[in-house]
């Protein structure tokens, strides 16, 4: 018997205080028109004081498990995305564990920035094709506005905070084909990785408990991210295609990383996709790193333009460098 991975249930969560490009120029020397123009993000949301990554990947598990319809006893292993922990230690992932009363199974972090989504989902599919876990709780969640320098403005007016979840569980391959020889069944179709940590230095935080005892600021050389982002995405792009013998035109919708709508439209323009076959949130979210793709899933999920049986492609690009993408059934 053939196990996939399914994702059975997907929930979000952002925090109350919504801050506009306009209440942002009022402390940061830029405007709305730089911001806009630059990156498409016109908004983005920011934690309350003592609301922890915890807290924001707490409320959006609660609600992939609701969207489920699953009791949290049911998972066995939690993987939380995460650049911005609660601690150095222990893991952000222990904590929603046993903030969601789980006394069972096991629970970690996953630190790959923005391509954190991508490498968790590879883990959580590969856990359940071995039969290491059954069911799995898939967070991204993320506070960089703790990481951000403030006075960067090159840098601060970019990110946001935020979470997603979503529930994957294993299930006896469906053997249905598309009459191109691959298989058309739900699930997870397959995972694609990579990293190049030769390019370490052009997004980083400068600080970490080994380095400097304290935990840093983000630092990025843009032109640089966004000249390796548009390469390594349309690489990884094919490669997922290829693998699974399927072409461009049978992607439903693309589920980017939601960094740059530049980005994002190079991306699609590769593909040949019309923007509204696009899923777009960096407008109102920015970019919250590893939980931009399942904020951006759980929205195109519950306003119903994502439907059973499309067709996803998932992809990100983060710090590390890494990068990866994923193709999956809904
Ligand atoms: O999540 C994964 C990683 N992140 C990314 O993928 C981000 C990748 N990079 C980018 O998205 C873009 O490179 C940025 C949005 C960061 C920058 O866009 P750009 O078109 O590459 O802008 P630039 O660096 O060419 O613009 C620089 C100019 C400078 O002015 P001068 O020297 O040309 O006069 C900056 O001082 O823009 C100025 N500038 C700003 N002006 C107003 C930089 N930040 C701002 C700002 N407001 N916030």
């Amino acid at each position: 018997m053939k196990i996939r991975s399914e994702i059975i249930g997907c929930g979000s969560y952002l925090p109350e205080r919504c801050v506009s490009n306009d209440e942002l120029s009022k402390t940061v020397d830029t405007n709305d028109e730089w911001i806009r123009s630059r990156s498409g993000i016109e908004q983005r949301y920011i934690a309350a004081e003592g609301e922890f990554t915890s807290d924001l990947a707490l409320a959006a598990s609660r609600r992939a498990l609701e969207h489920a319809g699953i009791d949290a006893s049911e998972i066995d292993l939690v993987i939380c995305a995460t650049t911005t922990p609660d601690n150095t230690f222990p893991s952000t992932a222990t904590k929603v564990q046993h903030k969601l009363g789980m006394t069972n199974g096991a629970a970690f972090d996953i630190q790959a920035v923005c391509s954190g989504f991508v490498y968790g989902l590879a883990t959580a599919d590969n856990f359940i094709r071995c039969g290491q876990a059954k069911t799995v709780l898939l967070i991204g969640a993320e506070t960089f506005s703790r990481i951000l320098d403030w006075t960067d403005r090159s840098t601060c007016v970019l990110f946001g905070d935020g979470a997603g979840a979503v529930v994957i569980r294993g299930a006896e391959q469906e053997t249905g084909s598309n009459g191109k020889g691959h298989n058309s069944g739900r699930g997870i179709l397959s995972t694609h990785i990579h990293s190049d940590g030769s390019n370490y230095d052009i997004l980083y935080v400068d600080g970490g408990p080994s380095s400097t005892q304290t935990v840093g600021h983000l630092r990025m050389n843009g032109r640089e991210v966004f000249r390796h982002a548009v390469t390594n995405l349309a690489s990884i792009v094919d490669e997922a295609l290829i693998a699974n013998n399927l072409d461009r035109s049978d992607i439903d919708w693309l589920v980017p990383h939601q960094a740059n709508k530049r980005i994002i439209d190079s991306t699609a323009k590769k593909l040949g996709m019309s923007q509204d076959k696009v899923v777009l949130t960096v407008d109102k979210h920015a970019n919250t790193s590893a939980a931009s793709i399942p904020l951006a899933l759980d929205t195109a999920v519950k306003d119903g333009r994502i439907k059973r049986g499309d067709l996803l492609l998932l992809e990100a690009m983060g710090g590390g460098l890494t990068w990866g993408a994923g193709l999956v059934r809904w």
